[in-house]
């Protein structure tokens, strides 16, 4: 068995590489899998510093090939396929993706079709499946494979709609025939958000955005926003969330991929498979988010819709691999959870170096 690199965060929650990583064993409906490419996200870094969850081989995303699988599987030795892995505090070292070798729980995997590129596929599902809890499981739209005309009604407003999760979720929002599909970004990014399926652009940073917003409802005669998405979770300038709810009424469902101080906001989750346990700094006990299995069957449902249909109705607009020494790889994904990369998805190709 060669060597395992792996990118990790150690007891005292540095972060380093380990060149000698234990080569990980696959348990009871599980795959072990050879990693070619491993997507980074900003929770890659933030779950250790912000929710506790370290010591951990870092990353969730990924694209491998099946060396080992059950007998009864779905998936067969040297198949190539895709999905992301479980969070939380005492998360095993197994599933961490940054590294060479890597176990996957196959109930969140899925096939790589051909129309969808290997490194597409492995930033795929955190993003999409974050993105899909929002529209469906709490805004409550229905699906696109099971949406009928004029079922969903907007307006919605997504702000920082060109973050990875908000781009899944304005291409969800056009699939499920939401109308107006409001969206806030840089003014470089309107174009394509636009080609996406957003239907009106605004400038996130303009200080008459709430006005221009208001200008627009006024004349689309579509009654006030129903449903307003934060999907950037930043927290600078004031921070996203309490920009989007100046702009919306009292009556909007508030959204926000991460946890907000006020409690109209809810938060998505990427794996409402499983309870998941965190420990934030300075609260005295750990905390257990509760798992939504029902809920977590329909954001996964939406996800395997938009693997079938990658490159036609579904895309990620931007992905760039990696590949390079691992120290290197480090610094990169440390600062998508810092100060943020910037706009796309960045993916590690294996084995590190
Ligand atoms: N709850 C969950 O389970 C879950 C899962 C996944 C992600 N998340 C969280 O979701 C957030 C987004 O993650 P991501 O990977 O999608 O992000 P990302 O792709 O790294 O987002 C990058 C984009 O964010 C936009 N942005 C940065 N600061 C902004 C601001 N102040 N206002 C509006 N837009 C801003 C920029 O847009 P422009 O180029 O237009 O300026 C940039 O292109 C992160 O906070 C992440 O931790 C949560």
């Amino acid at each position: 068995m060669p060597m395992n690199s792996a990118l990790y965060v150690d007891e005292n929650c540095e972060s380093r590489i380990d060149r000698f990583a234990t080569i990980p064993e696959p348990g009871e409906g599980e795959l072990f899998v050879e990693t070619l490419y491993s997507g980074a996200n900003p929770a890659d870094i933030k779950h250790a510093t912000h929710l506790g969850i370290y010591p951990a081989v870092l990353g969730y995303d990924f694209c491998g090939k099946v060396l080992k699988a059950p007998p009864d599987s779905q998936f067969q030795i040297g198949q190539i396929f895709a999905g992301f892995t479980p969070t939380g505090v005492d998360r095993p070292t197994k599933y961490g993706t940054h590294q060479d070798f890597m176990v996957s729980p196959e109930d969140m995997a899925f096939r790589v079709p051909s129309n969808l590129p290997k490194e597409h596929a492995a930033c795929m599902a955190t993003v999409a499946m974050t993105a899909a809890d929002a529209l469906y499981n709490i805004f409550g739209f229905s699906p696109p494979q099971e949406t009928l005309s004029g079922e969903n009604s907007g307006p919605i407003l997504i702000w920082g709609s060109s973050s990875s999760v908000g781009l899944c979720a304005i291409q969800f929002a056009r699939a499920s025939g939401v109308y107006p599909i409001l969206v806030t970004a840089s003014p470089e990014r309107h174009a394509m958000l636009t080609e996406l399926g957003a239907t009106h652009c605004f400038d996130y940073k303009s200080p008459t955005v709430s006005a221009e917003i208001q200008a627009v409802l006024s004349t689309a005669w579509c009654g006030p926003i129903r449903c307003a998405f934060d999907s950037v979770g930043s927290y600078t300038d004031g921070g996203s969330a309490e920009h989007l709810a100046r702009c919306v009424p009292e009556t909007a469902v508030l959204v926000s991929v991460v946890v907000q101080k006020d409690p109209k906001f809810k938060m998505p989750l990427a794996s409402a498979n499983r309870h998941v346990v965190i420990k934030i700094p300075g609260s005295p006990h750990p905390i257990t988010i509760p798992a939504r299995p029902a809920d977590h069957q329909r954001a996964w449902s939406v996800m395997l819709w938009a693997v079938e249909r990658y490159g036609t109705e579904f895309r990620l607009p931007s992905v760039e691999v990696f590949e390079g020494p691992a120290e290197e790889a480090l610094e990169q994904v440390k600062a998508i959870g810092s100060s943020g990369r910037g706009f796309g998805k960045l993916v590690l190709k294996h084995p590190l170096t």
